[in-house]
């Protein structure tokens, strides 16, 4: 990490107290450039930024900004994508297993939406009639980093199964259905082209069975470094390959469809940075503990996913480097990593923790009664508190105290 960035976290963490989450708005930026630039092949193509990753406001303001769309997948999330400027044609819901009635209010929103099951298209059908939906398809390909965030295989609970397509087609026929997307999406951290690949002919053979429609959905999955010499999704190859093969179906289809993707961690994965400070330095006779500030209250990604997040000691950066477990505060394992080499740690010292941009904030929580940290934005060089930290008041604001 550069000279000035250390500087500047330290500075932010000064100002702002800790643990911290940073987002650098110009990361955000020039990856959704990179990812635009990879698809100009195609006529009609939308980024529906999957805000999941992170539902900050101001984040989600920054992407209509740049020009996205917006995946939301819950009522609330599309609430937020309202708020922030997104009109209602903008902003996909997808949602999966939420109650009718969340439907019917994303109905009254006028926002799109996904559906994945028999029984919500025939009250679909009852209800709204006419209003337009898109259908998710589960295409049983096998992708993504790990067991949890692989969802377009045979047993995963996303989607109508590729073998149902003829029971689908006859529903169609018996009731009012305005089909007019079609949606894949088979995981997170998917390294391989051809998966991608292959999940656009399973979605062409389906398309060709659907003649109104106007575009085909193809999810995310779109894998970033995590550690040094990590692999990623070669984003320039997949918008050649995938481009000219989306081309060529819809010259054979008859009429233009729109390309859309719903990236989450290539836009905002790199953007974040997390901070926490060094409570104590405990040896064993096995090993080196640093304890910090934080748990898998703030963030959960290590512990749920065994997932790596690059661990820099921003005090003491230039120091010989030494064996430790990056532990939290939980009252329960929560190892952030293990036998990691970092520059000699102390107490006190200040470690940031890479790629805390896209499922980490998003996925904190009170538990052990902690206060979730505030959120900063950098942009054009200014930094905006975009979150304040929490306070207790927040987390007693939604008990009911009754007299016992
Ligand atoms: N579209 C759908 C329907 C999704 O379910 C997801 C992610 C995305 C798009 C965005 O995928 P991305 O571009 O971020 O790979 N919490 C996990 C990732 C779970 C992703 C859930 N769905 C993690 O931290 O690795």
């Amino acid at each position: 990490m550069e000279l000035a960035r250390i500087q500047q976290l330290e500075e932010l963490a000064k100002q702002y107290g800790n643990p911290l989450y940073i987002y650098d708005g110009d990361i955000i930026k020039s990856q959704y450039k990179k990812l635009s630039e990879a698809f100009n092949n195609v006529k009609e193509v939308t980024f529906n930024y999957a805000c999941k990753a992170n539902t900050n406001l101001n984040i989600l303001k920054l992407m209509k900004k740049l020009g996205t769309g917006l995946d939301a997948v819950s009522l609330q999330e599309i609430q937020i994508g309202l708020k922030a400027g997104f009109t209602p044609q903008e902003i996909i819901f997808t949602p999966s297993g939420v109650s009718f009635d969340e439907v019917r209010k994303a109905v009254d929103l006028g926002v799109n939406i996904h559906i994945d099951n028999f029984p919500f298209l025939k009250y679909f059908a009852e209800e709204f009639r006419n209003y337009p939906i898109g259908i998710r398809i589960n295409p049983h390909i096998k992708a993504g980093g790990n067991e949890k965030i692989s969802t377009g295989h045979v047993n995963s609970k996303f989607g109508i199964s590729i073998e149902q397509i003829d029971d689908l087609l006859e529903l169609k026929n018996q009731i009012p259905l305005n089909v007019q997307g079609l949606h894949i999406h088979t995981g997170s951290d998917i390294v391989d082209i051809d998966i991608f690949l292959k999940g656009a002919e399973v979605i062409f053979d389906v398309a060709e069975k659907f003649p109104n429609l106007k575009y085909l959905d193809f999810g995310s999955g779109f894998k970033v470094p995590y550690k040094e010499g990590d692999k990623q999704t070669d984003i320039e190859l997949l918008g050649e390959k995938l481009g000219e093969i989306f081309n060529q179906f819809i010259e054979k289809y008859g009429k233009t469809l729109r390309l859309i993707f719903e990236p989450g961690k290539f836009l905002v994965s790199q953007s974040g940075y997390f901070l926490a400070e060094v409570n104590v330095v405990k040896e064993t006779p096995y090993n080196t503990f640093a304890f910090v500030n934080s748990g898998f209250n703030h963030l959960i990604r290590p512990m749920f996913y065994n997932a790596y997040h690059h661990i820099i000691n921003l005090t003491n950066p230039n120091a010989q480097k030494k064996n430790y477990n990056v532990v939290g505060y939980i009252c329960e394992t929560d190892t952030f990593a293990s036998e990691r080499e970092i520059s000699e740690i102390r107490e006190g010292d200040l470690l940031c923790f890479l790629n805390a941009g896209a499922y980490s904030f998003s996925m904190s929580s009170n538990y052990n009664s902690r206060l979730k940290p505030a959120e900063i934005l950098i942009m054009n060089g200014e930094t905006h508190l975009i979150r304040r930290r929490e306070v207790l008041e927040d987390i007693l604001m939604t008990t009911e105290e009754i007299n016992l």
